[in-house]
């Protein structure tokens, strides 16, 4: 579900803050009823009208990119600098599900399905996603064990993580560590190291549930097959029958 001025601004017909306007003065439709509630939640089969014209949703797009350093997770940079969705050759109104750091690489969806992407990021879901994190410094037993169990950032402890070291260099003082966690707070690696007394050196998202990137070249991307599609909406409903 989505909120109508969203699917509005989606289709091009106006910018989010000129459609909540329309909503307010009565001008938009629902399945043939008027709407006034800003946030109306609709679903991709709901009819909209404008002004008696109905509005053309979009055919949903999904892609995943191997998002390369130095490049933002946004569809617009005040700034000027490079979007992600500069880096996918399309005419379709795309976004990035959830964030990656500026100099964060690795696996990363854009859709256009504000439903999909709601859906991804919400934490209920369970979406797993798998970091491979270069720390500087040699992580520890007791540390490895706190991330497991949950650190607090920003006042709210992380839930529980996988987390297994994959490989220690003594000599240049660093150790890569792979941590799997199904939440997607901001900045939440970084600070999870940080807060057991690491600093992160580099950062890549090796999967996000199934998917990963290792046929991807950096900056490259695919289309996600309709069954990789379904196969993501499925995962909650597995996790909760494995749970039962
Ligand atoms: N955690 C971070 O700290 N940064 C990212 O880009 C992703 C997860």
């Amino acid at each position: 579900m989505e909120r109508l001025q969203k699917v509005m601004a989606h289709c091009g017909v106006a910018s989010r803050r000129k459609a909540e306007e329309l909503i307010l003065k009565g001008r938009v439709k629902v399945d043939g009823k008027v709407i006034r509630e800003l946030g109306y939640l609709v679903n991709s089969k709901n009819i909209v009208e404008v002004d008696g014209i109905v509005l053309q949703r979009e055919d949903h797009v999904y892609y995943l990119l191997n998002k390369p350093r130095g490049v933002i997770t946004s569809t617009f940079d005040d700034k000027k600098r490079k979007t992600v969705v500069d880096l996918i050759d399309t005419n379709k109104r795309i976004y990035p599900v959830g964030r990656l750091d500026y100099d964060t690489t690795g696996a990363l969806i854009l859709t256009n399905d504000g439903e999909f992407a709601n859906y991804l990021m919400h934490p209920k879901n369970n979406i797993m996603k798998c970091y491979v994190v270069k720390v500087e410094g040699i992580l520890k037993g007791p540390q490895i064990h706190a991330l497991q169990k949950g650190v607090m950032i920003d006042g709210k402890k992380t839930n529980d993580a996988k987390v297994k070291l994959r490989k220690v260099d003594k000599q240049n003082n660093n150790c890569i560590v792979e941590i799997t966690i199904h939440e997607g707070r901001n900045h939440q690696i970084k600070k999870m190291i940080e807060q057991v007394g690491f600093k992160v050196l580099k950062l890549k998202r090796e999967k996000i549930a199934f998917l990963d990137v290792k046929d991807l070249k950096s900056g490259e991307y695919r289309v996600l097959t309709p069954k990789e599609v379904a196969r993501l909406y499925g995962i909650n409903e597995r996790h909760k029958k494995s749970t039962d």
